[in-house]
């Protein structure tokens, strides 16, 4: 007798079905469930909320992004194993993953006019060491900026990869703060290293990355634009792109592009061009990523990322980076005419650099004194600085936030004379600010936020 076994289960169709419930939009569910099931971090979360809410965010390096990328962040993508790209992983179960990644390059491609894009970048330090494994091998030769002149930890610090397994050769600025293109030039034709690092974490002033592509053409380097600080800028047209004069651009996405933690990769007109050894530049940039120096990506980030470069590569950002863009200067003129020396005078970005040296005032002292009235910034060393780096003799200021917060030159401006107050009133006092000083200053910034609400973070 034969017994007929079932039919194996029909394997779901590719037809077009609702998808049931709304599965991504979880996050009023998912925080309700968090708070019952953990009191303590729902209360932790809600606080740092709260506090960013109340303060005013002037760290040039930071931002906010908008609830539509945390919740991408915070989605079920984050439960996602993806090992490596789009159509080619080492898992089951990746065809929306290969979706959401593709969407995500094709947008970082359209927001800066790049031929390809890398997406998988954990951070911005991730994506330069990918760049730095790829081309560089251990021992050779980098040129990039000092990092007490503005530098990045990764291009070349002792303190990081870059600068203990490869010979990192240090360019420094001018007397007045600036590059000294003819300097690397001679540094370049000194040492010819295989690579050449443009971009800063603390240079306030336009890059010419046509300039040293020059030079890295001369010397037969190898162009690394790092554009962390300045990508929304460049996306915007404010600044001038560097995606084809460097062979390769990375960025960190959650700076001046209002995206989540991550970084990427871009590739301009170099894209298709050999690579150091097989395959082309972007291959090459692609393996340097997967499996040279990371494993599975994050498809959640990388769904924030695509939403976030949506917004970049879309009309209404150009208002913002113009907000941006006029809330910095406003800044420096206002602290300028306050008597603060700015580093270079000014700026051209988002990015203010004070010089406290001559006030003598030190860069923490200056910061705490400013937290404790709901400014934040940070300490940061300024060119020729021999501060020690926790108490530096500067403080770096920026204006992605307040332009995100809607603030327009002149509330700009205003955040800027709350800066120069608190600053007079902790030189006067020696190193102490008067309580006084402090709950007037705290009440302005009070009434500021209140003003310039973060967009859609209240109910
Ligand atoms: C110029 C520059 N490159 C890279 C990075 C590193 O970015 P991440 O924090 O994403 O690692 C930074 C961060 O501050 C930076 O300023």
């Amino acid at each position: 007798m034969t017994t007929t076994l079932p039919a194996p289960p029909i394997a779901p169709a590719a037809v077009a079905r609702p998808y049931g419930p709304d599965l991504v939009t979880f996050a009023g569910s998912a925080a309700a469930r968090l708070r019952r099931a953990d009191a303590t971090l729902y209360d932790l979360l809600n606080r740092e909320a709260a506090r960013q809410h109340s303060t005013l965010m002037m760290v040039a390096a930071s931002s906010v992004a908008d609830p539509s990328v945390l919740a991408c962040g915070g989605s079920a993508l984050g439960n996602l194993t993806a090992e490596g790209y789009p159509g080619g992983r080492y898992h089951a179960g990746c065809s929306v993953a290969d979706d959401i990644e593709r969407l995500a390059i094709d947008r970082a491609k359209t927001a800066f006019g790049a031929q390809d894009a890398i997406v998988q970048p954990h951070s911005g330090s991730s994506a330069n060491l990918a760049v730095l494994t790829a081309l560089l091998a251990p021992g050779d030769t980098l040129l990039g900026l000092d990092l007490d002149c503005g530098g990045h930890l990764t291009h070349g610090s002792p303190a990081s990869v870059s600068g203990r397994y490869y010979n990192a050769v240090g360019y420094r600025l001018t007397r007045e703060g600036l590059l000294d293109y003819d300097r690397i030039r001679d540094l370049a034709l000194a040492h010819s290293p295989k690579l050449i690092v443009a971009g800063a974490s603390a240079y306030p002033r336009t890059i010419d990355f046509a300039r040293f592509r020059e030079i890295a053409d001369e010397t037969g380097a190898y162009l690394l634009a790092d554009i962390s600080h300045i990508a929304g800028l460049v996306a915007a047209g404010l600044h001038p792109s560097p995606i084809d004069h460097a062979h390769i651009t990375t960025t960190s996405t959650y700076k001046q592009l209002y995206g989540p933690r991550g970084g990427l990769i871009l590739l301009g007109r170099d894209a298709r061009s050999s690579g150091p050894e097989r395959g082309t530049l972007a291959s090459t940039m692609r393996r340097a990523v997967f499996p040279f120096t990371q494993g599975t990506p994050d498809l959640a980030s990388i769904a924030a990322k695509a939403r976030a470069l949506d917004f970049v590569a879309g009309p209404d950002f150009a208002e913002l980076a113009k907000r941006l863009a006029d809330g910095a200067h406003a800044i420096a003129e206002r602290l300028s005419a306050r008597g603060l020396p700015l580093v270079t005078g000014g700026t051209d970005t988002h990015m203010v650099l004070i010089d406290l040296r001559p006030t003598g005032l030190t860069g923490d002292v200056a910061e705490q004194a400013l937290e404790s009235c709901g400014i934040i910034v940070n300490r940061n060393r300024v060119p020729g600085d021999t501060t020690p780096v926790r108490t530096t003799g500067g403080l770096r200021l920026g204006s992605n936030t307040l332009a995100a917060r809607g603030m327009d030159r002149t509330a700009a401006g205003a955040c800027a004379d709350l800066v120069a107050d608190v600053l007079d009133a902790l030189r006067a006092g020696s190193g102490v600010l008067p309580p006084a000083v402090r709950s007037a200053a705290r009440a302005r910034v009070d009434e500021l936020c209140a003003r310039h609400p973060l967009p859609g973070y209240l109910a």
